[in-house]
């Protein structure tokens, strides 16, 4: 319970990181899921369609003698589209789940020499690296396709899906990390003030409140949720006026966002991420090209952070603040560190997926996609 407390406050320190992302864009950025009963992908259908193929190819600047890092492997859609466009390229593919880097160590027999599959998550990234002899500046490119796989959304038994019942589970870890706590572990032992912060930061939930209110009184008065289907059905009867809507117009249950909220927190994506793309900096090569393609705006704007360089959106003009708040004034030394990037945008603004992906692969909808260029 101490060590759940202690993960809890680690986190939640995330949710302040977005929350500075997003309101203050004076701060600097601090440096910052049981798979053994999990069934393997059907053969008939592909476990994953890959998003955004042709732009990841076009935006990579790879050859044949190019190495890349596929820093989420998934079912490999990217790697292959790789490794059989550039029949001389080499792939590490990273990804932090056993059902996934299985996949990767069933593409090495099939590009012999060709696939260097790696188990881990992005901050696990130096260590694995470390034990193939890897070096800083090595790669020609780096991909980062966030988030959950269509693998891992589709089997019941890992508890992302809202449509499949099954245990509150959520970790793409799996049981690899048997200590990190489930989605149940979270809702059964947050208080109600953490909770609320773990939908409003991560699930941008505007019913934060009722709900984490809802999850405690259910944790009393009944017993602690233990399903998927009995957290839907929870906040359907708490919220059963409220009708949503996706980004395709499509009916949304009121529990989407619930449910993303306890991925991220679960995962600790978002710090993650932010590591993750230091990381990449440290692996690329001087010139070497990173691609991140993102699915919810809390992922974006930490990317863009860093490739833009730490003032997110507009350009500052520092005057006025001197007048505003002296204690947000800073001299024009500090501004250019907290302006100045380690990347050049290849694309003024993102890339979206076409028309027509999105609708053959309704999953693609809020793709966005960036490409930088590693400049020091
Ligand atoms: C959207 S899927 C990638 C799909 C893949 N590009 C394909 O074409 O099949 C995202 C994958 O990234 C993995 N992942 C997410 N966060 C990760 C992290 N921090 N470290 C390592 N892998 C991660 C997930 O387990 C999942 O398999």
């Amino acid at each position: 319970m101490n060590s759940l407390k202690s993960i809890y406050h680690s986190r939640l320190g995330a949710n302040f990181f977005c929350f500075k992302l997003k309101y203050n864009h004076l701060e600097t950025s601090s440096t910052c899921c049981h798979y053994s009963d999990t069934k393997q992908p059907s053969k008939e259908k592909p476990p994953h369609v890959p998003v955004m193929k042709h732009e990841v190819i076009e935006n990579a600047g790879l050859n044949n003698q190019s190495i890349f890092l596929d820093m989420t492997f998934g079912a490999g859609g990217h790697t292959k589209s790789i490794l059989d466009k550039y029949p001389g390229s080499i792939v590490y593919c990273l990804d932090r789940d056993p059902v996934a880097h299985r996949m990767a160590c069933d593409l090495e027999t099939v590009y012999p020499g060709r696939v260097v599959p790696l188990l881990g998550k992005f901050s696990e990234l130096p260590a694995l690296l470390k034990s193939h002899g890897t070096r800083q500046n090595y790669f020609d490119a780096v991909l980062f396709d966030f988030g959950c796989s269509s693998m891992q959304f589709d089997e019941g038994g890992r508890g992302f899906s809202l449509s499949k019942d099954g245990p509150l589970d959520m970790r793409m870890d799996g049981n690899r990390l048997p200590q990190n706590p489930t989605a149940a572990d979270v809702l059964a032992t947050a208080d109600e003030h953490d909770l609320y912060k773990i939908l409003k930061v991560y699930g941008e939930e505007k019913r934060a409140k009722k709900i984490a209110r809802a999850v405690v009184e259910a944790r009393y008065l009944f017993t602690p949720l233990q399903t998927t289907k009995e957290l839907a059905d929870l906040i359907s009867c708490v919220l059963v006026n409220e009708t949503r809507s996706d980004k395709l117009d499509r009916h949304a249950h009121v529990a989407t966002k619930t449910f993303q909220a306890l991925r991220i927190f679960v995962n600790n994506e978002l710090n993650e991420i932010n590591y993750g793309v230091l990381l990449a900096q440290r692996y690329l090569k001087i010139g070497g090209r990173l691609i991140t393609i993102c699915f919810h705006s809390l992922e974006d704007l930490i990317v863009k952070r860093h490739i833009t360089g730490n003032m997110s959106d507009n350009s500052i003009n520092v005057l006025p603040l001197q007048y505003v708040d002296n204690s947000r004034w800073h001299d024009e030394e500090s501004i250019k560190e907290f302006t100045s990037s380690n990347w050049e945008p290849l694309h003024k603004h993102v890339l979206l997926p076409s028309d027509y992906e999105v609708e053959r692969n309704p999953r693609s909808r809020s793709a966005k996609m960036r490409a930088a260029v590693r400049i020091s």
